[in-house]
C-alpha cells in the first residue's frame, strides 16, 4: 500500500502507483443514496507499526452512496486501511472526515468472521448491532426487520452454532445493519464462504445497498 491508491471514478480523486486498486460502482438512483450515505475524505493518512510503515500518503476522497471495492495483495494494508475509517485504531497522521460528524452507530465493519457471540441467540446477535440503542422499546423489532431484511427471519431464536457459515455471515450482516449506519465497510466478509454462497451473498449486499438509499423506521 506504500505506493498508495489508484483511482478509476472521475469523481474520486486519483493518487500514485497503485498496490491497492479501488474500484467504484454507481447507483442509478444515486441522489437517493447520496442522501443516506456519507462522504468520505482521507488526506495524507499514515499508519505505522513500530517500524513498519503499512500506510503512507493516502489521499482518498470517495462521495457519499458509492459502493468502492479495495483490491490489493495480502498484507497491503486494506484491513489497516478500514480499521482507521470505522474508529478502530488511530492513524500516526493525516486526517479521515466524513461529511457530517457520525454518530457511532453510523459506522459499521463487517469482518470475515461473522464474530458471534456464542452464548446469545440469533435476534440478540443482532440486537448487539444497536449499541446504547438496545435499551429502546424498539430494540428486539429493528432487529427482527434487520434479520428479515437478510432473509433470516426464522432463524431468530436459533443459537449461532447451528447456522452454516453463510447464514452466520447473514446475522452478521444484519447485525450491522441494524442501527442503519450510513458507512459500511466489508473487510471481505465473504472470503471463507464457499463459491455459490458467496455469489448469493454478493448479491445480497448489492439488494441491502439499493434498499438503504430509501429511509426507514428502523
Ligand atoms: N496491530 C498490528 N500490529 C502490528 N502490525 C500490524 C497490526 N495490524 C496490521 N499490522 C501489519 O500491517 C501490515 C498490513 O496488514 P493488513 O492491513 O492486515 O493487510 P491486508 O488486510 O491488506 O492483508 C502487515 O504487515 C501486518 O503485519
Ligand atoms: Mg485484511
Amino acid at each position: 500500500m506504500q505506493e498508495a491508491l489508484r483511482f478509476q471514478p472521475v469523481d474520486a480523486e486519483p493518487v500514485d502507483d497503485a498496490d491497492i486498486v479501488v474500484k467504484p460502482r454507481y447507483l442509478r438512483r444515486v441522489t437517493e443514496n447520496v442522501a443516506r450515505g456519507l462522504s468520505l475524505t482521507i488526506r495524507g493518512l499514515r499508519k505505522a507499526f513500530g517500524d513498519n510503515e503499512v500506510l503512507r500518503g493516502i489521499d482518498l476522497h470517495i462521495p457519499a452512496g458509492q459502493f468502492v471495492a479495495i483490491v490489493g495483495r495480502s498484507g497491503c494494508g486494506k484491513s489497516t486501511l478500514l480499521r482507521l475509517i470505522a474508529g478502530l485504531d488511530a492513524p500516526t497522521a493525516g486526517s479521515i472526515a466524513f461529511g457530517e460528524q457520525p454518530r457511532a452507530q453510523d459506522v459499521r465493519v463487517m469482518f470475515q468472521e461473522p464474530r458471534l457471540l456464542p452464548w446469545a441467540r440469533v435476534l440478540s446477535n443482532v440486537e448487539v448491532g444497536l449499541g446504547r440503542e438496545r435499551s429502546s422499546a424498539d430494540a428486539q423489532a429493528r432487529a427482527e426487520r434487520a434479520l428479515v431484511e437478510v432473509g433470516l427471519g426464522d432463524k431468530r431464536a436459533q443459537w449461532p452454532s447451528v447456522l452454516s457459515g453463510g447464514q452466520k455471515q447473514r446475522v452478521a450482516l444484519a447485525r450491522a445493519l441494524v442501527s442503519q449506519p450510513r458507512v459500511l465497510a466489508f473487510d471481505e466478509p465473504l472470503g471463507a464462504l464457499d463459491a455459490l454462497t458467496r455469489i448469493s451473498m454478493q448479491q445480497l449486499l448489492e439488494r441491502v445497498w439499493r434498499d438503504q438509499a430509501s429511509p426507514r423506521s428502523w
